[in-house]
């Protein structure tokens, strides 16, 4: 850990983390959030905050546009789309779960779902649907699902975040989980998400330039050379909760949903990249 990132865990969180007095109010809340970032990042374009570290660091952004000419996440792309396609026992397929077979949905995703009371992320929509046509699930961690979800992303690829907040109590208690778990410190480090990602984006840890909060999900999944290979957006969370030696959730669990909730609406507005690359 950097001393830098330390200093920052010292540092108040900013105002829109404060647990509202008042009612909660999720489209205020996406205001100020997005503001906070414009005014940290003032040089930074607005659709950029979807590449990760890359638009943090000139020299990380040269290098990565390099490497999109020989995307590592080629082989994902292609398996994906197959895995589409392929014929479960029953004769069904994956794409025939998924509005428009799957292709340029990827911005609607997570959605609360009014009938199971919870939010569904699109991980947890492929593996619903595989179980529901009785096939086994898939490991929601990498291989086949971040195989699926790269195809479905590079699919939706410059569509803006449309993630909605049904008038429901539900959804809204939902949203306001996901953002109190960002906010909630753990681990032995004792940082919480918004600790590495909103007061410290830009910043090393270590070798990696932070990431920034805002447009976190949406190169998701992807390539990590760390891993030698792709991880989901539950492969991320679970790392990063490691990282402050915390005890990560199983993957999709209710909290991790609910935190996926809350980051993809924050980032309304900002288009889907994903897959992603990174160093
Ligand atoms: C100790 C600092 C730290 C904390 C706390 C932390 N992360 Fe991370 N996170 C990292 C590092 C380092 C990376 C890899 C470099 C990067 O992309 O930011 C990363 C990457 C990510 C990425 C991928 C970003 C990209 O574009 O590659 C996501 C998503 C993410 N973190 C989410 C979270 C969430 C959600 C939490 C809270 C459960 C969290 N992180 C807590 C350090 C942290």
């Amino acid at each position: 850990m950097t001393g830098l990132a330390m200093a920052a865990a010292l540092i108040a969180a900013p105002s829109f983390a404060a647990p509202a007095a008042d009612a909660p109010d999720p489209a205020a809340d996406l205001k100020a959030f997005q503001k906070y970032f414009r005014d940290k990042f003032p040089k930074v374009k607005f659709e950029d905050f979807v590449n990760g570290p890359y638009s943090m660091d000139e020299g990380l952004y040269r290098q990565w546009k390099e490497k999109e000419e020989f995307p590592p996440y080629e082989f994902a792309l292609d398996l994906g789309k197959e895995l589409m396609a392929k014929p479960f026992g029953n004769g069904k397929t994956l794409a025939d779960c998924f509005p428009n077979k799957g292709v340029g949905i990827r911005q609607d995703y997570p959605y609360f779902d009014t009938e199971q009371g919870k939010v569904v992320t699109l991980e947890l929509a492929v593996n619903q649907c595989r179980e529901a046509n009785g096939e086994p699930p898939y490991s929601y961690v990498k291989d086949e699902m971040a195989a699926v979800t790269a195809y479905m992303a590079f699919t939706s690829r410059g569509k803006p975040f449309d993630v909605k907040i049904p008038d429901d109590p539900r959804a809204l208690a939902a949203y306001e989980n996901g953002k109190r778990y960002f906010y909630t410190r753990r681990g032995q480090l004792n940082f919480s998400c918004a600790t590495c990602h909103v007061q410290s984006p830009g910043e090393r840890i270590r070798a990696e330039v932070l990431a920034p909060a805002l447009g976190i999900l949406n190169a998701m999944p992807i390539y990590r050379s760390e891993w030698s290979g792709m991880g989901t957006t539950s492969r991320r969370f679970t790392s990063c909760n490691s990282q402050v030696r915390g005890v990560p959730l199983k993957p999709q669990d209710e909290d991790y949903r609910d935190l996926e909730y809350y980051l993809s609406y924050v980032s309304n507005g900002l288009p889907i990249s994903g897959p992603g690359a990174r160093p």
